[in-house]
């Protein structure tokens, strides 16, 4: 029934690893659903007065409708798991920028002054349709209204506007628009942090569940003390962060002297690994190499835009080649680190689930072979026909715990150590 099972995981793209853990996922546990039910409809078979069930204990056929609500429960978490980015900086940095850049379009209000009122959250919608959703509301809205809601620059809107900076508004855009979108990762903008920030309560609500953060800079000015707490307070909820560090804007650099441009990269760049070092601890000294760049998401932003004929010219200064080639490095580290952290906080738990359940399952049918076996000698009945069809059960959980134990196999050395080799591989 497998359709998956047995298929190679040597995608090339990260993200794929994503959905192909996903994939794996679903067959085993689609498999050991059908192993549930049978034994299930076993232990229930009514009718007959030799049948198996009348020396089942309630408490085994309790464990068997457990296992059963844990299967459905499972599936529908990771059918619902998604890789998650959230972008935070303070005001103006160009957050919402380099989103639409990811995107290859122009999903999100960008402009100058404060603009981002809101958490907004961008993810693949099921139909080809732009749609948004607010949070505690189940009706769709139009796509048109973004700009009232997510803008702080909009009539009615403000600061302190009705949704509040810690509202959520969902933003459904179609999934063929975009490789990231299409392999379930979401991106959640956010207003800057140098606003009336409700640092825990942002925490709490947006980011507990982050796989990666990124922090975008302005390279005109420096890091603020308010962007450095931010990520501070993040890191003693989250042990070790992933965080990215986008110096954006940094084609204001091109009209300096090359000499100069080197000596102001250097002096970011000694900050910046001082700050994700030995202030939050998220990577070594080594590390910091794929964690920041120097990038100008409007340039990235407007070229994207000119190569599908959205607009005929793009902004650009001198040096935009090197800008560019970065904005692709960190696109493709970022990839990396995302898929990698996602397949291991999420898959991993249920991995270990699916393993307690087959230990249970084992157990269950150990205590119930042994009390049909007391039972057939007290009674002296003749149980064997039903027997063997329990034993036939049995054999067919046998079958299915070792196909699981190489799929397991599959997904601990093909899927993880691939990752982490591939991480390591620069
Ligand atoms: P808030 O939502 O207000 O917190 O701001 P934000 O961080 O989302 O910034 P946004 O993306 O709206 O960008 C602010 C302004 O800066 C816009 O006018 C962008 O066009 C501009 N901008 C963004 N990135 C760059 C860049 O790399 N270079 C230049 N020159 N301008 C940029
Ligand atoms: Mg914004």
């Amino acid at each position: 029934a497998g359709d998956t099972r047995g298929r190679r995981h040597d995608s090339q793209d990260p993200l794929k690893r994503f959905t192909d853990a996903k994939l794996q996922m679903r067959d085993i546990y689609k498999d050991l659903e059908e192993c549930v039910v049978d034994l299930s409809k076993f232990y229930h078979a009514e009718g007959d007065d030799d049948s198996a069930h009348k020396f089942v204990p309630a408490k085994e056929i309790a464990e068997v409708a457990r296992f059963k609500e844990s299967i459905l429960t499972i599936k529908e978490m990771f059918n619902r798991d998604k890789m998650k980015v959230v972008f935070f900086g303070r005001t103006s940095n160009g957050k919402s920028t380099v989103i639409n850049s990811m995107l290859h379009s122009k999903v999100l209000p960008q402009g100058m002054g404060h603009t981002t009122a809101c958490f907004l959250q961008v993810e693949g919608g099921s139909e080809n349709e732009r749609m948004l959703q607010i949070e505690g509301s189940d009706a769709k809205r139009p796509f048109a209204e973004l700009h009232n809601l997510g803008h702080a620059l909009s009539s009615g809107n403000s600061a302190t506007s009705a949704l509040g900076t810690n509202a959520l508004v969902t933003v459904l855009y179609p999934k063929a628009s975009s490789k990231l979108l299409q392999n379930d990762v979401v991106l959640v903008d956010s207003p800057g942090v140098d606003l009336s920030p409700e640092f825990d309560s942002w925490i709490d609500k947006h980011c507990l569940d982050a796989d990666v953060f990124v922090l975008v800079c302005n390279s005109e000015s420096t890091l603020t003390q308010a962007e450095k707490n931010f990520f501070l307070r993040v890191a003693k909820r989250l042990s070790r962060p992933n965080v990215f560090i986008l110096n954006n804007r940094w084609d204001a650099s091109s009209s300096e002297p090359e000499q100069q441009i080197e000596q102001v990269r250097n002096q970011h760049m000694q900050r910046f690994i001082h700050f994700l070092v030995d202030e939050l601890k998220s990577c070594t000294a080594l590390e910091c190499k794929d964690r920041v760049f120097f990038i100008s998401a409007r340039e990235v932003l407007e070229h994207r835009l000119k190569d599908k004929g959205d607009v005929e010219r793009a902004y650009e200064q001198d040096g935009y080649p090197r800008r560019a080639k970065e904005f692709t490095s960190f696109e493709t580290s970022f990839e990396r680190c995302i898929s990698k952290s996602a397949i291991r906080t999420k898959f991993e738990a249920h991995d270990r689930r699916a393993r307690e359940i087959i230990s249970d399952m084992r157990d269950n049918l150990d205590a119930v072979t042994n009390l049909a076996t007391r039972e057939k000698q007290r009674l002296k009945l003749n149980f064997e026909l039903k027997n063997r069809e329990f034993l036939e059960c049995r054999k067919a959980f046998a079958d299915f715990e070792h196909r699981y134990r190489e799929q397991q196999q599959r997904i601990r050395q093909e899927v993880h150590l691939k990752v982490s080799a591939d991480f390591h591989e620069e």
